[in-house]
């Protein structure tokens, strides 16, 4: 007997078939990911069903709010550079051994994403005084904590999702107990893994916000988005800011600085 059929090699002209097969049936995927229904138009965001029911697609758009819809206007670029900043972060923070909705990205504006129930907290890292905490406790803007805190808003926009603390959550039955915690563990650590990547790029992670959802097995896993629309993010040489607060304050500048700091994680990573 031949030891070749045991070696697991196929002869030349046997691989390229495999390779345009495999080519073929990833072809096929592309195709089959096709967007149904919209489900949901969002601020930044559209949602959309597909073929299968377990996922779905996000489409980033160029549009940008503030102040709870208050401030209106486009960011031009915007919804490729979140769509790929956010699943570079969420490949990075896998790799960490966080789970998260990523599934593939499609195109520049359009990403596959496993769907997840919600879980209506939006979940709020600080390791810098910044936005509504300074000035919800009168101090200035800058002042570096000894450690990362943690605070959640109940993800409901007839009440501009008003600050709730873990035992309101529970009594609205937003999340049990045994999710909260996870919740907790999960932020912490997407935080000192996200400080970690913007430290390399010259950016200070300031704060951000993170949405976890529901898997039908009922795990928990990061959902949403992380990108300068839903993180601030300080050049750690000027101060300088490079995300969304740009718009906010009209200071000007709002494409290049989310240009700047795609930038550089792509040069870093
Ligand atoms: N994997 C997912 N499965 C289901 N829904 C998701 C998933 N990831 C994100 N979402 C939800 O999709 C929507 C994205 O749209 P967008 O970010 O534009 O919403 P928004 O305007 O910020 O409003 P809100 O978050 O208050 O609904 C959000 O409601 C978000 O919670
Ligand atoms: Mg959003």
């Amino acid at each position: 007997m031949s030891f070749l059929f045991f070696t697991g090699k196929r002869p030349a002209g046997q691989q390229k078939i495999a390779g345009q097969q495999k080519a073929r049936r990833e072809a096929d995927e592309e195709e089959d990911m096709e967007k149904k229904e919209q489900l949901y138009e969002g601020k930044a965001k559209k949602v959309y069903s597909t073929d299968e029911q377990e996922l779905l697609i996000v489409e980033y758009k160029d549009d940008a709010t503030a102040f709870n819809g208050q401030k209106r206007g486009t960011i031009a670029g915007k919804g490729a550079i979140n769509n790929r900043m956010s699943n570079l972060l969420m490949q990075l923070l896998e790799k960490e051994g966080v789970p998260t909705h990523f599934v593939r990205e499609l195109n520049e504006r359009q990403t596959l994403v496993k769907r997840v129930e919600i879980v209506p907290l939006e979940v709020i890292i600080r390791n810098i005084a910044a936005g509504s905490f300074a000035k919800r406790y009168g101090v200035s803007e800058g002042l570096i904590f000894d450690e990362p805190t943690i605070e959640f808003s109940y993800k409901n926009d007839e009440l501009g999702d008003p600050l709730i603390n873990s035992y309101h959550a529970r009594a609205l039955k937003l999340a049990s107990a045994e999710e909260i915690e996870r919740i907790k563990e999960l932020a912490f650590a997407i935080n000192e893994k996200l400080r970690e990547i913007w430290a390399g790029c010259g950016v200070t992670l300031v704060d951000f916000k993170l949405e976890f959802g529901r898997l039908h097995d009922g795990s928990i896993v990061l959902a949403d988005e992380i990108s300068p629309d839903t993180c601030r993010l300080w050049d750690s040489a000027s101060g300088e800011k490079l995300d969304k607060d740009r718009f906010r304050r009209d200071l000007g500048g709002v494409e290049d600085a989310y240009r700047e700091v795609m930038k550089r994680l792509r040069e870093h990573i």
